[in-house]
């Protein structure tokens, strides 16, 4: 079949099947191990495990740069497709550890909806919070996944007051437990008043079981844990915490199920709770703020560009979230940043390690474009009527180092892996004629983006650098007009990013704050995360 082939309202009834979001934790509250309950439950995969990222189990699935599997952290962003219930779901990896944080940002460009995943035991965390920060200001509706309630943890309706205190959103609970934490039994569904009373498997390696019953049987079986949930909920009630669609959609309210990932408890409930009220893929807003409806021509956006992830592949890999349209392979379309034409032979689906060829995809899918030396973050493609989504934002460095190449006969290609690294976004690459091309300055959010950066400079690109740290921690905007100023003041500097923004960089919030003082006109503008 040909995009030609597939009716408009064909194109409408699958991005009416998609649901692509994804989880965002403070690290090690489960987020791989829930990504691979879900893919368990949907049955993609045999037995627990094989999705897993820490070091020491079995092969990943979601993780796989040799980096990672040494420190047990997932670095690269993976998309997991799997379907469950006649629906397709897009679980969008984001890395785990804060210092890419950066990384993070932009994956939840692509996404319609993301799940904070809180550690019952520890409540809302700072990286949490950042995230949380990302999706609020992005509109992007939250469900709350409330996980290790088989452990000791912060009491239910305590939590509950966390959320509204540190996010200002409404959570409505799905699910109420039944146990304290520490001694999960099951949950009553507060819609309809049953109880799910879950039984643990060996290991939680296969998928836990389940037995749905009426109040009655609920109250009988487990007596006053029972009858505790049910008050509980009633409190909840009483304070209007139902779920709501509207509100939830517009980030008012956030939908809260509590949930084992290890033990598998309470997956079931999160997948059937992203078919029900998850939103499907939808017209996505241009950069002139008209939408791209879904059943209009293909167009899609690279949120993420990598290489090097696998020796077995060692080329580019640009992911692209499909916006509208039928994407095929072999299908050329245009870049919209230069108006070239782009072949889309090499199309793949990316899980994980593996990769499959992919043929057809729609709007809320993620393709994996092989080979993709022209695309970079933020760009947009598309078939027949031009279109550009909003470019996605870069943040503000808060480290700074010099990268040199150790062996002056490598420029060639210390110059190329610069490049590379500058345009998939692993670092920012900060220039200025008086420090020149052979010692630009990097910028990251997280210092182990550096170790990310020297380690492919020297085994991807042949090219072993030395790196010194520069004393400076802030970054702010300015402009040409104020490059004169700001290169009198001492312990100031003014680079260019690839970006065409010029930062200004400073010691710390004393030496900016004088600066200010003493210059009250010029610009020197935060960058924000928007
Ligand atoms: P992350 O991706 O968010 O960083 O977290 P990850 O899934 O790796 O989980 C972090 C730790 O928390 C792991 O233990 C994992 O087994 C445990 N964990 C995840 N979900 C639950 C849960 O529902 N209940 C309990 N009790 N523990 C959970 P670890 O000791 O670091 O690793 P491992 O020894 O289990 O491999």
């Amino acid at each position: 079949m040909t995009p030609t082939d597939f009716s408009p309202k064909e194109i409408r009834t699958q991005a009416q099947r998609r649901r692509t979001f994804a989880v965002i934790s403070h690290p090690d509250a489960g987020k791989s191990t829930l990504t691979e309950a879900l893919a368990l439950h949907a049955r993609v995969i045999g037995q627990a495990g094989a999705t897993h990222g820490k070091a020491g189990r079995r092969s990943t699935v979601s993780d796989w740069m040799k980096m990672e599997q040494d420190r047990g952290i997932s670095i690269s962003s993976a998309a997991l497709q799997f379907e469950y219930r006649d629906t397709v779901i897009n679980l969008i990896d984001t890395p785990g550890h804060a210092d890419f944080s950066e990384d993070t940002y932009r994956v939840l460009s692509s996404v319609d909806l993301t799940i904070m995943l809180v550690d019952a035991a520890k409540g809302l965390e700072t990286q949490t919070m950042k995230l949380f920060d990302v999706c609020k200001h992005r509109e992007i509706p939250i469900i709350t996944v409330i996980n290790k309630w088989d452990r000791p943890g912060i009491d239910a309706l305590e939590l509950m007051d966390e959320i509204v205190q540190r996010t200002g959103m409404v959570p409505t609970p799905l699910t109420w437990p039944v146990g304290q934490s520490g001694d999960f039994r099951g949950v009553l569904n507060r819609e309809d008043g049953t109880y799910t009373k879950f039984t643990r498997t060996d290991g939680g390696a296969t998928i836990a079981g389940e037995e749905t019953m009426d109040a009655e049987a609920a109250e009988e079986l487990e007596g006053d844990a029972w009858t505790n949930a049910v008050d509980e909920s009633d409190l909840l009630e009483l304070e209007d915490q139902n779920y709501d669609e509207e509100s939830f959609l517009a980030g008012h309210t956030t939908p809260v199920m509590f949930a084992s990932a290890v033990l598998n408890f309470g997956v079931h409930k999160i997948l059937d709770t992203l078919v029900d009220i998850a939103p499907p893929a939808h017209a996505r807003i241009d950069v002139d703020g008209n939408p791209r409806e879904v059943d209009a021509p293909f167009s899609g956006f690279v949120f993420k560009v990598q290489a090097g992830m696998d020796s077995n592949h060692r080329d580019r890999l640009a992911y692209v979230r499909v916006c509208s349209g039928v994407f095929e392979r072999g299908m050329v379309v245009t870049h919209a940043a230069t108006g070239k034409p782009f072949a889309t032979k090499y199309a793949q689906q990316v899980f994980g390690r593996d990769r499959e060829v992919i043929d057809t995809a729609f709007p809320g899918d993620v393709v994996g474009l092989v080979n993709a030396s022209a695309l970079r973050v933020g760009d947009s493609l598309y078939l027949d009527e031009p279109v550009s989504f909003p470019p996605i934002p870069s943040f503000s460095p808060e480290h700074f180092m010099v990268i040199r190449a150790k062996d002056s006969s490598k420029y060639k290609q210390f110059r190329r892996g610069i490049e590379q690294l500058d345009h998939e976004g692993v670092i920012q690459v900060l220039r200025s004629d008086l420090r020149g091309d052979q010692a630009p300055v990097l910028g990251a959010v997280g210092p182990m983006q550096f170790e990310v950066a020297e380690d492919r400079m020297q085994n991807e690109f042949n090219a072993p650098c030395t790196l010194e740290r520069l004393a400076y921690t802030i970054a702010r905007r300015t402009v040409q007009e104020d490059i004169p100023t700001l290169a009198r003041e001492r312990s100031v500097e003014v680079l260019h990013r690839s970006d065409g923004t010029l930062l200004a960089l400073f010691s710390d919030r004393w030496r900016l704050q004088g600066v200010e003082r003493e210059h009250p006109n010029l610009t020197l503008e935060p960058l924000v995360v928007t």
